[in-house]
C-alpha cells in the first residue's frame, strides 16, 4: 500500500548523489564519492563488521584489524583465537568465525568473486551484504537494503504497510531507484540519509535532498513511518555463572563453537535455557550479584558466583592471571569479570 508517487517524480539517484558529494560521512573503509573503490578485502571487513552494530562502534575495530592484518591473505594466516580475541567485544561471534573462514576460502581462491550470487556462497554474507559488496566495491548496480534505507523508502512512496510484512515491498520500491551509474555511492548515499537526515525521530525534512518527491512529507505523515507492528516482549532467561579465582590464576573455558557467544572465551555458565549444569568446581561459592544483558531473541540473567581457586576442574582451564587479558573476553563476560574481580 502506497500513495500514487507525484505525476513527473524528481529523479531520485541524481539528487541523492549530488547531496553525497557535498555530504559523504568521512569514514575509514570508504572511498571518497566518485572515486574508485575502495579495496575489496576493506569493503567486505566493515560491511561484517556493520552487521547489527553501529558506525561508532566498528571505527576502532577497523583500523586495530587493518593495521593488525593489512591484506586478506594476511587475516587467512591469523590464528582462530587471535582473531576471536582481537573481535572480542564487537558481539555476535558467528561473525568472527565465519570472517575466518572466509578469508582463507577467498585467499586460496586468489581473491574476492565480483558479484553477488559468488559474494552469497561465502559464510557470513547473506543477501545484505552481498549487495553491499557487489555494489560498493565491484560497481555491481545492487540494491542494499537495510533498517535505514527501509526508513528512507518507506517515507519516499508513503508506504502505509507495516513493517515487517513491508520487508518485500520496501525492497522492490527501493530497487526502483538504483542507477546503473555508482550504484555504490548511491546504496552508501542512502545509509547517510537515514543515519542523518531522514532519522526515526524528527527527520530534518528542511535540509532534505530528497524533501520534492518525498510523498510522505507531501501528506505530512513522515514522522509516522515506516508503521510497525507491535513487538512481543522479549523473554527472560535465567542462570548462573562460576569465576573461581585466587590472586595467581583464574578459571576459564572456550564456549563451544556453535551457539551463543560460539568460539569465546568465557567463565562457565549453566544452560541458558534452564539447563542445569553444575560448577566445574567444588568450592565455596559465594554469589557477588547479576549481570544482564540483552541478547536479539532473549534477555539474560546471570547471578555471578565467586569461588576460591584450587583443584582440577571439571570443565575449563587454569590460566595464570598475568596472561588473563580481560579485553578478550566478550561483552557479557566483562561485565562478569567486573563484579567478581
Ligand atoms: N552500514 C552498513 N554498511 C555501511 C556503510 N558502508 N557505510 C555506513 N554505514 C553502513
Amino acid at each position: 500500500m502506497s500513495r500514487p508517487s507525484p505525476a513527473t517524480p524528481a529523479p531520485v539517484a541524481p539528487l541523492l548523489l549530488a547531496w553525497y558529494d557535498r555530504h559523504a560521512r568521512d569514514l575509514p573503509w570508504r572511498a571518497a564519492p566518485g572515486t574508485p573503490a575502495m579495496d575489496p578485502y576493506r569493503v567486505w571487513l566493515s560491511e561484517i563488521m556493520l552487521q547489527q552494530t553501529t558506525v561508532a562502534a566498528v571505527r576502532d575495530y577497523f583500523h586495530r584489524f587493518t593495521a593488525r592484518w593489512p591484506t586478506v591473505e594476511a587475516l587467512a594466516a591469523a590464528g582462530d583465537a587471535e582473531v576471536m580475541a582481537a573481535w572480542a567485544g564487537l558481539g555476535y561471534y558467528a561473525r568472527a568465525r565465519n570472517l575466518l573462514a572466509t578469508a582463507r576460502a577467498v585467499a586460496a581462491a586468489g581473491g574476492f568473486p565480483d558479484t553477488r550470487d559468488g559474494l552469497q556462497a561465502l559464510p557470513g554474507i547473506g543477501p545484505y551484504t552481498s549487495a553491499a559488496i557487489a555494489a560498493i566495491a565491484f560497481d555491481r548496480a545492487e540494491t542494499v537494503v537495510d533498517g535505514n534505507v527501509e526508513r528512507v523508502v518507506a517515507r519516499l512512496f508513503a508506504v502505509e504497510t507495516p513493517l515487517p510484512a513491508a520487508k518485500r515491498e520496501l525492497t522492490a520500491l527501493a530497487g526502483t531507484l538504483t542507477p546503473a551509474a555508482r550504484p555504490g555511492d548511491f546504496a552508501q548515499a542512502m545509509m547517510d540519509l537515514g543515519a542523518t537526515i531522514c532519522t526515526p525521530r524528527n527527520p530534518a525534512c528542511g535540509i532534505c535532498p530528497l524533501m520534492e518527491p518525498c510523498a510522505a512529507r507531501a501528506a505530512g505523515v513522515q514522522a509516522e513511518l515506516p508503521r510497525r507492528t507491535a513487538k512481543t516482549a522479549r523473554p527472560v532467561r535465567d542462570g548462573v555463572v562460576w569465576v573461581a579465582l585466587d590472586d595467581a590464576r583464574v578459571l576459564v573455558e572456550r564456549r563451544p563453537p556453535r551457539g551463543l557467544l560460539g568460539g569465546t572465551l568465557a567463565f562457565p555458565t549453566t544452560g541458558w535455557d534452564g539447563t542445569d549444569l553444575p560448577p566445574p568446581l567444588d568450592a565455596a561459592w559465594e554469589e557477588v550479584g547479576e549481570v544482564r544483558h540483552v541478547f536479539t531473541h532473549f534477555e539474560l540473567r546471570l547471578r555471578v558466583r565467586r569461588g576460591a581457586a584450587g583443584g582440577n576442574p571439571a570443565r575449563g582451564a587454569w590460566v595464570a592471571r598475568r596472561d588473563f587479558d580481560p579485553a578478550a573476553l566478550p561483552g557479557l563476560m566483562r561485565k562478569v569479570w567486573a563484579l567478581a574481580r
